[in-house]
């Protein structure tokens, strides 16, 4: 089945191996960070961030986010992934400083162009990291403003979502907005209703996972009549702790009550997941089948940050 992946973060995306690899080219010492196994270890996700963090400090320069994208784009291409949306950080490219970006981007812009002419479409969405604060968030958004005109479409914010609020970060959303940049924004993984509320406020169109609004039946009718689309990435949030296993996940809940959903991996090789392991773990939990899965997939089309040929292209 042809899928449309609009939640993944690209250097969360990287392969154990491969950031495996690189640390070995470059003589860094990344032992702390992997298990017995060579996968990589964390126990809840403060850790998972701390993890995530020291498996990029190997990622230096263009050329190295180049060859991650175009391993990322081969691995998603394999799972039957036609489009997918990639959030980057410019604070991870060159510390969000506009020229460095410029370069990271051109290398990366590169590989994604190749990669269309082979079969696997792609955007980039810069994202700001909460945890590091409003500051250093306003100047990956100065960054994503800057370079609107290309491969990066959208803007959004990962990271630790129960610090701080997300309304801190409005100028950075504003800046994005009238650049002409898609907005979204992670809510409702590790905060509830009232920072789903808080991400709604930024005047953003979908939110990164959301799941939590489950929790209050009021919200959930408000995200399906505003029809706010919602990146649920299920493996993920079973994997670290949110849930316990797939048939208590709230999707199929949320599906019923009207919500519009999109599925993705979020950081596959940290969650032992793929998009094929995500449908065929949904399908086992809830009895889905094509009917569904073209649903959410038409779903993501039509709220995925591309112009109106890209879209029809897809569908
Ligand atoms: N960055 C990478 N994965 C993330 C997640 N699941 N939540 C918040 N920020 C992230
Ligand atoms: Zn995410």
């Amino acid at each position: 089945m042809k899928k449309i992946e609009l939640h993944l973060h690209l250097e969360g995306a990287a392969p154990a191996s491969f950031i495996r690899g690189l640390a070995a080219e470059k003589h860094i010492d990344l032992s702390g960070a992997f298990d017995a196994h060579g996968h990589y270890a964390y126990r809840d996700f403060a850790e998972f961030l701390r993890v995530y963090e020291a498996a990029i400090s190997v990622l230096q320069t263009p050329q190295d986010f180049a060859r991650l994208l175009a391993e990322v784009l081969e691995r998603s291409a394999e799972q039957g992934v036609i489009y997918t949306e990639l959030f980057v950080s410019p604070e991870f490219c060159g510390g969000a400083d506009l020229s460095a970006w410029r370069d990271y981007l051109a290398a990366m812009s590169e590989v994604a162009a190749r990669m269309r002419l082979k079969g696997i479409d792609s955007r980039g969405i810069v994202t700001a990291i909460r945890h590091f604060g409003p500051d250093r968030a306003r100047k990956s958004a100065i960054c994503a403003a800057e370079t609107a005109d290309g491969w990066i479409t959208g803007f959004g914010m990962g990271g630790a979502e129960t610090v701080g609020r997300a309304t801190d970060y409005a100028w950075s959303f504003d800046c994005a907005r009238e650049a002409g940049l898609g907005l979204t924004c992670h809510a409702g993984e590790w905060g509830g209703p009232d920072s789903i509320r808080d991400a709604l406020d930024l005047g953003v169109s979908r939110i990164g996972h959301g799941v939590r609004a489950i929790d209050d039946p009021a919200l959930v009718r408000d995200l399906a009549a505003r029809e706010t689309v919602l990146e649920v990435c299920p493996g993920s949030n079973i994997a670290l702790g949110l849930w316990p296993d797939w048939a208590a996940h709230p999707i199929a809940r949320l599906l019923d009550a009207g919500m519009k959903l999109t599925i993705s991996t979020d950081d596959p090789p940290f969650f032992h997941t793929t998009m094929r392991h995500e449908y065929a773990r949904l399908a086992d939990a809830f009895g889905w089948g094509e009917q569904e899965f073209t649903q959410m997939n038409q779903w993501a089309i039509d709220a995925a940050f591309c112009d109106e040929e890209t879209r029809a292209r897809l569908r």
